[in-house]
């Protein structure tokens, strides 16, 4: 006779986490949600239910300085991402002051670049397009390098760090010895890449983000040159790594679901609440964390203080209690609560932008492109796990439409 016990939740965070699992976690989400609140062997907590993770992005004693213990970073010099009040509100209030008025009216620009990116694959391997390095990656890239006022001509150089930087959000039992080193060379070279960047334009300031932070009338004086170097640092990569998943996971939706992606081609209007379920149905940031200030109940347990949280947003938005139909990717779904740019104090900064250019470049592929097909399904995946993504996506078509003379945006 043979019994057979479920498995844990430990074992099923691992499989979830599993490189060979990357193009479809969603099964074993469900199965930890289950137990939407669950301690795992190493004394950590995961979180997968909707309500839940909700409570804790929203509960105060839940604070977001949750690196991992052998970081060596100190606390002063750490990104308001992983900062909590009253420094975090300070240095979100500068940010927000700078950031947000640079990003208004800007989606005719971003048509325009959209345009140009699919214009530069006309004559170019007629009938097939990376959707990842043809336009998903080099869109958000050249926007956050002409906002933040960073050289373009400098990404070989910086994408290259973000991307080795990036493997540093995953869980620290899924990276080697060697990664590990490698996140600290990482994280040395881009705080030197940027000081450069910094005092270069100390000199000759100009219009852009940078500049805008650097001489920013601050009352709080929270933006020293450390502060500064983090915050550029964060803005660079949260630019890089998150809406070319947005736009990469979009289109794979998209080719997935046909009927969709006719009716965007025909309604613009509908890339609206269409990028809106992609951040539900496949977010480009798979989970976050927190650690426990004090004793927190939820759900009918209690999280001691001083756990470490790890809050799997991918799993509540797919939660059945608060979503209908949550395996379904519904392009037009009313009643999207979301958790795709988390919530509460930490909620995306960059959330609008990246909406915009997401909608954008969908609607784009859509009108342009004649009868795209996926050219292999699951296409490969990025080793990383929170900030997944394909790493290629490649699409034939029978043609590329020219641009309309308002052009598609
Ligand atoms: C699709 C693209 C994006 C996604 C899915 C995304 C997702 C998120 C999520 C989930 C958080 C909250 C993390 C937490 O609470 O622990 C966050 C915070 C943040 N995001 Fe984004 N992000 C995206 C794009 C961007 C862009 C383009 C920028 C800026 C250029 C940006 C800047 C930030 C910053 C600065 C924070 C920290 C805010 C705070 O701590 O108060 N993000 N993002």
């Amino acid at each position: 006779m043979t019994t057979s016990t479920a498995p844990s939740a430990t074992d099923l965070f691992a499989q979830a986490m599993r490189y060979d699992h990357r193009a479809d976690p969603y099964p074993y989400y469900a199965q930890l949600r289950r137990e939407p609140v669950v301690r795992m062997d190493d004394g950590s907590w995961l979180v997968s239910g909707h309500r839940e993770i909700r409570q804790l992005l929203h509960d105060p004693r839940s604070s977001a300085d949750r690196l991992n213990p052998q970081t060596k970073v100190p606390k002063a010099a750490r990104g308001l991402l992983v900062q909590d009040p009253p420094l975090h509100d300070q240095l979100r209030r500068v940010v927000s002051q700078e950031f947000i008025p640079r990003i208004t009216g800007m989606r005719d620009h971003l048509g325009a670049l959209v345009s140009g990116l699919l214009d530069a694959q006309a004559g170019d391997r007629p009938g097939r397009l990376d959707v990842v390095a043809d336009l998903a990656y080099p869109l958000p890239v050249t926007v956050i390098c002409e906002l933040l006022g960073v050289p373009r001509e400098d990404e070989p150089l910086f994408g290259s760090i973000a991307r080795r930087l990036t493997r540093g959000l995953d869980p620290i039992d899924t990276q080697t010895e060697e990664e590990l080193r490698e996140l600290d060379q990482a994280r040395g070279e881009l705080m030197q890449y940027l000081e450069g960047v910094i005092a270069r334009r100390r000199t000759e300031p100009g219009t852009d983000l940078l500049s805008g932070l650097m001489f920013h009338q601050d009352p709080d004086d929270v933006m020293g040159p450390v502060q500064l170097r983090v915050t550029l640092g964060l803005l660079l990569i949260a630019g890089h790594e998150t809406t070319v998943n947005l736009i990469a996971n979009g289109t794979l939706a998209l080719l997935r679901n046909p009927d969709a992606l006719a009716r965007l081609r025909e309604d613009p209007d509908l890339a609206t609440p269409l990028v809106e379920e992609v951040l539900r149905y496949d977010p480009p940031v798979q989970m976050s964390g927190r650690s426990a200030l004090a004793d927190i109940d939820l759900a009918g347990t209690t999280i001691p203080k001083g756990s470490r949280i790890r809050l799997l947003l991918a799993a509540g938005n797919r939660d059945a209690t608060r979503f209908d139909d949550p395996d379904r990717f519904v392009p037009d779904r009313r009643d999207n609560a979301h958790l795709g740019f988390g919530g509460g104090i930490h909620y995306c900064i960059g959330a609008t932008l990246a909406r915009a250019e997401a909608q954008i470049a969908l609607t784009a592929l859509a009108r342009r492109l004649r009868s795209p097909r996926l050219v292999a399904d699951p296409p490969p995946y990025r080793e990383n796990a929170v900030l997944r993504g394909p790493e290629q996506l490649l699409v034939a078509f029978d043609q590329l439409v020219p641009d309309g003379p308002q052009g598609v945006s």
